[in-house]
């Protein structure tokens, strides 16, 4: 019994030293940064941005993998268990706080197996349609909402994500239901709301944009108080006297729990020059993106981040009756 401790305690000793002399000379191959959403969505987008600014400071190639499904809760787990050395990163959103609320026998908990190295961005979400949704402007477009609820399909990248969270708060907002349509993604929901194969998508700006802009979708409102900089023709949800909406998503990093201490303090000192970078908070403000102020870049800033969307938003998904399993 005794010799079973001894070579435990052994095995737990050789592990942590083995992470330590790797942290020595941390980075010295590619780095995998996990989206837990479909390639050619906003978050992919976002963490392109990231990983390209990245990898210049930490001067190692960092490898996007678009790890999807089930609200980005497997690409989380699979970061949750990776070797706790620095080579695996999680980039991810709301969907960190809800899932724990939404998903029974979620096999990590956002909070306990992950050591948050800080927040990358925040930005606003946009209502846009298929290009022949039967609504020549926002008025209209509340008005056949209400009048068609279950007859119209809302595409979004599975309960508890951004996409959904503003659709569960416009059809509050509007009282109604719509038919949900879930995705891995809304990289590929894009895709059939411009074949018109969906109706509404409420999504980021960073996966929306562009495509209102090149006329292949169409943009009703943005998903809050203010009009957004990129698209000044569209008006706000509230200007269709639509209240109790207002959206904000925000991106943060993480690495696995247990991550050595030394390797965190390079990864937040290379997304802390990725967020001062005038390259990157230009092209994230061309799809009205903001890169956080450098003092938000930094763990304890997206662990009050955390905290406080798990307390606010999963008690609002439980109380909207929203369950995943
Ligand atoms: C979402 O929460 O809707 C996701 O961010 C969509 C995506 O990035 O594909």
């Amino acid at each position: 019994m005794a010799f079973r401790f001894v070579r435990q305690g052994l095995a737990l000793l050789l592990a942590v030293t083995a992470l330590q002399v790797g942290a020595q000379d941390f980075p010295n191959r590619a780095i995998t940064m996990v989206m837990p959403y479909a390639a050619g969505g906003p978050g992919d987008t976002i963490t392109r941005v990231f990983a390209g600014a990245m990898q210049k400071h930490l001067g190692q190639q960092i490898v996007v993998d678009n790890t999807a499904g089930a609200s980005g809760s497997i690409g989380t787990a699979k970061v949750a268990r990776a070797r706790p050395d620095g080579y695996t990163l999680l980039m991810i959103h709301v969907s960190h706080a809800t899932n724990v609320a939404m998903y029974k026998g979620l096999p990590y908990h956002p909070v306990d197996d992950f050591e948050p190295i800080g927040r990358a961005t925040s930005g606003p979400m946009v209502i846009v349609t298929r290009n022949d949704f039967p609504a020549r402007n926002l008025n209209e477009f509340v008005a056949y909402v209400k009048a068609n609820g279950p007859k119209i399909s809302l595409a979004h990248a599975g309960v508890g994500s951004a996409s959904h969270l503003c659709g569960l708060m416009m059809m509050n907002a509007l009282n109604v239901k719509l038919n949900e349509i879930p995705y891995k993604g809304t990289g590929p929901a894009l895709n059939d709301l411009m074949g018109g194969q969906v109706d509404i998508l409420c999504d980021q700006t960073s996966g929306t944009v562009p495509s209102v802009k090149a006329g292949k979708i169409k943009a009703y409102a943005s998903a809050g108080k203010t009009r957004l900089p990129q698209l000044p023709e569209v008006p706000a949800i509230s200007d269709a006297g639509v209240e109790g909406f207002d959206i904000n998503i925000s991106f943060g990093l993480y690495a696995p729990k247990g991550t050595p201490k030394p390797v965190l303090d390079q990864l937040t000192s290379a997304l802390q020059k990725s967020v001062t970078d005038p390259e990157v908070r230009q092209r994230l403000e061309a799809m009205g993106i903001s890169a956080v102020p450098v003092d938000q870049a930094r763990p304890e800033a997206l662990r009050a981040h955390l905290k406080n969307e798990i307390d606010t938003l999963g008690g609002l998904l439980i109380k909207a009756g929203v369950k995943a399993n």
